[in-house]
């Protein structure tokens, strides 16, 4: 028997067992084909005789053969236990002994990596990692933040506003007031995930990004000095030994003081080029020590002392893997994504 008959003989026992029409015609397959002088068995049997370079592949083969029909034998039985009718003459028989399609091992986008990483680095520093749902309350997006009514980023349009002053969160910094809500200090957090503004697409900016929020609060002292070189840390751990730290002063509502935290350009080393615009430093995170309003608005105690930071996840994944346009990490192409395996 050649390699292709054997396929034949398969797909003919399949079809053959598959529309058995009861149990006393099934046992005659059975007996046809694995009976003590049945098909197969005499195939094993004659395995020996066949020339020394075919048979391991003769042997895969009418062990595959032999599998397929045992399936096919169990199926039909259990079947034709249930009741069920026999398959239609020359439908497809189903057969066991075929491997699943193989569609590759998926890989994790890089969005999705930098927030693993990032997550990790902090849970090693004693951070829990908490979660807040995409839409918000204005209470917590906004007010309880310290941020008026008037403030620019209230604005209709930064902000996708939705029924009952509810909104899709246009940061992650809700998060904070969510935890502080729910549990005395202290606090320890960190919480990745996605947020929303109106912004027009660009190489830089998308309507939709993520956002890691940290927040550190205890009713010892926390200072500056900690945030610091928590973030520090933090940057040597994900962009390597040699990157650099720099402060700014900055404005947020909910921080005072605030600061504006750059990494030294991950791609050029500090020197300059295109993708750090020159200045051989790339913004990272914002950051500050939590204004004591946001202990009130949560009914903290006026003397807590803490810190929080929020960063840019897309921010951190264009520098770490030298991604020049943000639009990239959404198109969703497979090509690019693997890359990333
Ligand atoms: N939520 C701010 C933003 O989206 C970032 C930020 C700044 C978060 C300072 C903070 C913080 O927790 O303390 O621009």
């Amino acid at each position: 028997m050649t390699l292709e008959e054997l396929l034949t003989l398969k797909e003919t026992a399949l079809r053959e067992i598959g529309s058995a029409a009861d149990a006393a015609e099934l046992e005659r397959w059975r007996i046809h084909y694995m009976g003590r002088n049945g098909l197969v068995p005499a195939l094993m049997r004659q395995l020996k005789e066949v020339p020394a370079e075919q048979r391991a592949e003769f042997g895969r083969e009418t062990n595959s053969l032999r599998q397929a029909v045992t399936g096919a034998l169990e199926l039909r039985k259990s079947a034709l236990a249930s009741g069920a009718a026999a398959a239609p003459a020359g439908a497809a028989a189903f057969d066991f002994s075929l491997p699943g399609r193989w569609n590759g091992v998926g890989t994790l986008h890089p969005v999705s990596l930098v927030i693993e990483e990032v997550c990790g680095i902090f849970a090693r520093l004693g951070f829990t990692v908490a979660d807040g749902p995409d839409i918000e309350t204005s209470f917590n997006n906004f007010e309880a933040l310290n941020t008026p009514a008037h403030h620019p980023s209230m604005d209709e349009r930064d902000t996708f506003w939705l029924d009952d002053n509810r909104l899709l969160r246009t940061q992650t910094s809700p998060v904070q007031i969510r935890v502080m809500l729910s549990q005395p200090p202290p606090v320890r957090i960190v919480n990745p995930g996605r947020c929303y503004r109106r912004d027009t697409t660009d190489a830089t900016h998308s309507a939709n990004f993520h956002q890691i929020e940290g927040l550190y609060v205890d009713t010892d002292p926390v200072s500056l000095a900690d945030l610091k070189s928590t973030l520090a840390h933090f940057a040597r751990e994900m962009m390597g030994p040699d990157v650099k730290v720099r402060f700014r002063p900055h404005f947020f509502p909910f921080t005072e003081p605030s600061v504006e935290v750059d990494f030294s350009c991950h791609v050029c080393g500090g020197s300059g080029c295109r993708v750090c615009k020159q200045s051989g430093w790339i913004e990272i995170a914002g950051a500050g020590m939590v204004d004591p309003r946001v202990y009130a608005k949560v009914g903290y105690p006026a003397d807590c002392y803490g810190y929080a930071f929020g960063m840019g996840v897309e921010r951190i994944a264009m520098i770490k893997y030298g991604i020049t346009d943000i639009r990239l990490l959404y198109e969703n192409d497979l090509r690019y994504l693997r890359q990333f395996g």
